[in-house]
């Protein structure tokens, strides 16, 4: 299948979101023509490693993972299309996708599972369910992420309210857990934090265009920021060596401790984009 047969794009007035097969990955977010998120110019789109950009799903673990790839399966899974509706009277356009176990993702996990990825676009705003039910008869455990790469101007620039005071673990200094002081966090460096028991909203400012996005999340109880800088950039194969200038990741999810799920559970959570600054 091509590229293009591997996408589909919901429409709402003047924006639009297009959503990969592959990982049911959004790989663009557009307002007025103004491209939200940060897709890397090296991603590679051949159907098996993930793409580097827009919002992979990490699901059903995140980070390295003694039993299968790192963040998981789902990101590098196709997914399923059950529904796609793009419709001017409602106010909102519709996309639904779903993945379930199979052969492969049960000789690595050997659990029954339906997860519902639904996305919705409204005018200048754009929300993402994530649903994972537990349709099998074992309890099991996991964790989830939505990777949401932002498109940045200027990274030196850019900066990510709501972390004030909140624990946060460190991925580039073995993993050690400090408590964040700054009321706007700004990025300098090597970045890989997880910051736990955040609050339901961030503000990231000077996002693409020099606008402002709220980021509102429901149950995701943490928040990765991550930006590979410098050195880690030009170790990457799938990423420009001057791009982590123009992105950031701010990625909500349940992560610092797994999720338990009972035969027939269902979990859900949700992440709500908006801009909040501009006439687009
Ligand atoms: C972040 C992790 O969520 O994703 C980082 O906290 C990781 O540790 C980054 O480097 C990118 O991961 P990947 O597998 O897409 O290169």
């Amino acid at each position: 299948m091509s590229r293009e047969e591997d996408i589909i794009t919901i429409r709402q007035g003047n924006s639009s979101v297009s959503i990969h097969h592959h990982g049911a990955t959004v790989t663009s977010w557009k307002c007025d023509g103004l491209e939200m998120l940060f897709v890397s110019k090296d991603a590679i789109f051949n159907n098996k490693k993930a793409i580097r950009g827009g919002i992979p799903v990490v699901f059903p673990n995140f980070g390295p993972w003694e039993l299968g790839p790192q963040h998981g399966f789902a990101r590098i899974t196709r997914w399923t299309l059950k529904e796609s509706v793009s419709n001017e009277s409602c106010g909102e356009a519709k996309a639904v996708f779903t993945l379930t176990d199979t052969e492969e993702t049960r000789k690595i996990w050997n659990y029954n599972f339906c997860v519902t990825y639904t996305i919705l676009l409204r005018n200048k705003e754009f929300e993402t369910r994530l649903q994972v039910e537990n349709s099998g008869s074992d309890e099991f455990e996991f964790t989830t992420l939505l990777h949401t790469y932002f498109s940045v101007p200027d990274i030196n620039k850019t900066t990510i309210s709501g972390l004030q005071g909140l624990q946060f673990i460190d991925k580039v200094c073995e993993s050690q857990k400090f408590t964040e002081d700054r009321d706007q966090v700004a990025i300098k460096e090597n970045y890989d934090r997880v910051y736990m028991s955040t609050p339901n909203m961030h503000v990231i400012k000077n996002a693409a265009g020099g606008h402002s996005v709220r980021m509102v999340k429901e149950n995701f109880p943490d928040t990765v920021v991550w930006n590979p800088w410098i050195d880690k950039a030009k170790g990457m194969s799938d990423f420009g060596d001057e791009e982590y200038l123009n992105m950031l990741c701010v990625e909500p999810g349940h992560v610092s401790s797994p999720l338990t799920l009972t035969s027939g559970a269902v979990f859900e959570g949700k992440q709500l984009l908006s801009i909040i600054d501009s006439n687009l």
